[in-house]
This record gives C-alpha cells, sequence and structure tokens, in this order.
C-alpha cells in the first residue's frame, strides 16, 4: 500500500483572521487534484475561521503546537482537547522554531506529541540538523537523538518532517539527495522503533519548498510530501505545490 503524500502548511506567526478568511477563499477556488492530503496550520486566533470555511473541503486544520497536560495553570498554553473541540486534527510539534526560541526539548516535544495523539490528533513531529551540526558531520548523530523519543508514540497518527534548520527560511533547500539520505535515515529508525508500521509513516521535508523545487524534492523515494512555511501563505503557491506532491511517484 502506498503512502499518501501530505502537503502541510505551516503558516507560523502569519495570517490573522481577515488575512486567512482570504486564502480559505482563494484555496477554495483552485483545482485541488485528489490523492494528496493538504493540511494548513495557521496561527490558533484564525483556527475557528479557518474551521468554518474549510468545513466540508478535503483540507485538513493543524495547529503549530499543542500542550501536554489536559488543563491548568499554563499561561498561554492550549491544550490538545482545545484544539479537538475547534475541528482540528493535526498538530506541529517540535519544530525548530520552539526548540532554539521557546526552549523546546526532545523531551517536552515528546510529551506534547503523547498528549496530541492521546487526544485523537496526528502529530506531525519536526527533527532536523542545524548547519552547525551538519558541517560537523553530525546530522545524523543530531536526527538519532530527536528520533530517540518517538518510540511510545503511535505510528498510525505519526508524521515526521525533517528539517534542516539551515533551510527553513533562508531560501537554501537541500538537495534531493540530502533529503532522500536523511529520509532513508529517519525511516530506518522509524522501523528499529515500530517494525513493519513504519512503512507507512509519512515523512515530509521541510526548509524553503516552493513551487519551483516541490517537484525535485517529492520525486524521491522517502519523501513523502512537504512542510512548507513561506510559501504556503499563498494559496497559489501553496496550491502549485500540492500539485507537485500529486505529480510524484507513487510511494511504497
Ligand atoms: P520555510 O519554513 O518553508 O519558510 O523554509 C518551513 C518550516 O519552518 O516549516
Amino acid at each position: 500500500m502506498s503512502r499518501t503524500p501530505i502537503v502541510a502548511g505551516n503558516w507560523k506567526m502569519h495570517h490573522g483572521v481577515a488575512a486567512t478568511t482570504s486564502f480559505c477563499e482563494a484555496i477554495l477556488d483552485e483545482a485541488l487534484p485528489g490523492g494528496v492530503q493538504a493540511v494548513i496550520c495557521p496561527p490558533y486566533t484564525s483556527i475557528p475561521a479557518a474551521a468554518m470555511l474549510l468545513a466540508g473541503s478535503s483540507i485538513g486544520l493543524g495547529a503549530q503546537n499543542v500542550h501536554w497536560e489536559e488543563q491548568g495553570a499554563f499561561t498561554g498554553e492550549i491544550a490538545p482537547a482545545m484544539l479537538v473541540e475547534l475541528g482540528v486534527e493535526w498538530a506541529i510539534v517540535g519544530h525548530s522554531e520552539r526548540r532554539a526560541m521557546f526552549g523546546e526539548t526532545d523531551e517536552t516535544a515528546a510529551r506534547r506529541a503523547a498528549a496530541a495523539q492521546a487526544a485523537g490528533l496526528t502529530v506531525i513531529f519536526c527533527v532536523g540538523e542545524t548547519l552547525g551540526k551538519r558541517e560537523a558531520g553530525e546530522t545524523f548523530a543530531v536526527l538519532e537523538r530527536q528520533s530517540s523519543v518517538l518510540g511510545p508514540l503511535d505510528p498510525g497518527r505519526l508524521v515526521l518532517a525533517y528539517e534542516p534548520v539551515w533551510a527553513i527560511g533562508t531560501g537554501r533547500t537541500a538537495t534531493p539527495e540530502q533529503a532522500q539520505e536523511a529520509h532513508a535515515f529517519l525511516r530506518e529508525r522509524l522501523r528499529g522503533a515500530f517494525g513493519d508500521a513504519a512503512e507507512g509513516v509519512r515523512i515530509l521535508y521541510g526548509g524553503s519548498v516552493k513551487p519551483a523545487n516541490a517537484a525535485e524534492l517529492f520525486a524521491a523515494p522517502d519523501v513523502d510530501g512537504g512542510l512548507v512555511g513561506g510559501a504556503s501563505l499563498d494559496a497559489a503557491s501553496f496550491s502549485a505545490i500540492i500539485r507537485a506532491a500529486a505529480s510524484a511517484p507513487p510511494k511504497e
């Protein structure tokens, strides 16, 4: 059975309600191909508007983070059930910006992921090395460490995103060969954790994906779609990336 590709838009701190409304209206006008799961992850405050506008469409709705507790004194955090209540089905966890700027660790990312899955969300778990680590030849050591916390998770509700930090928002993309090499390593790690179920886990590439480079990245055998930042903010460019994923060879 082949893996259905996913193209997920990580909007970061962009698109309030007005811009989200315009985006949703525009994307609903696009003739999106079948065979690709598209997901947008707006800021929390824009989620209700997106949920209303995208209801009944094939476009999924995700959050950019989620807390591990069900409720309590956690100022500024959002519980998994609060997202589910809004129609959210996906959650990004462990993004490199959370790790670099907001104190996210492998351990807290793992807690968020487990709680999100327990509430029924599918987790898009991000890993990836910095430029310094790549240049020091430590890419695989970083990926090994970051992926070592995945074992207790449910592979059926897990998506991995390989996002080399040096490629995020820099316009500098990993080559398809670099992406495939990292994805194959991660697939092997998933096999160690989940056995045969690893073959069904989608591994997305993220880092300056755009319409011009999406097709060559998505052609790699273990690249099952993309986690897209900047190029997901515009409906035309996001749908071009979805079309590139639809045209990619099937992933076994
Ligand atoms: P970018 O961001 O596509 O703007 O590089 C990707 C991400 O951070 O998920």
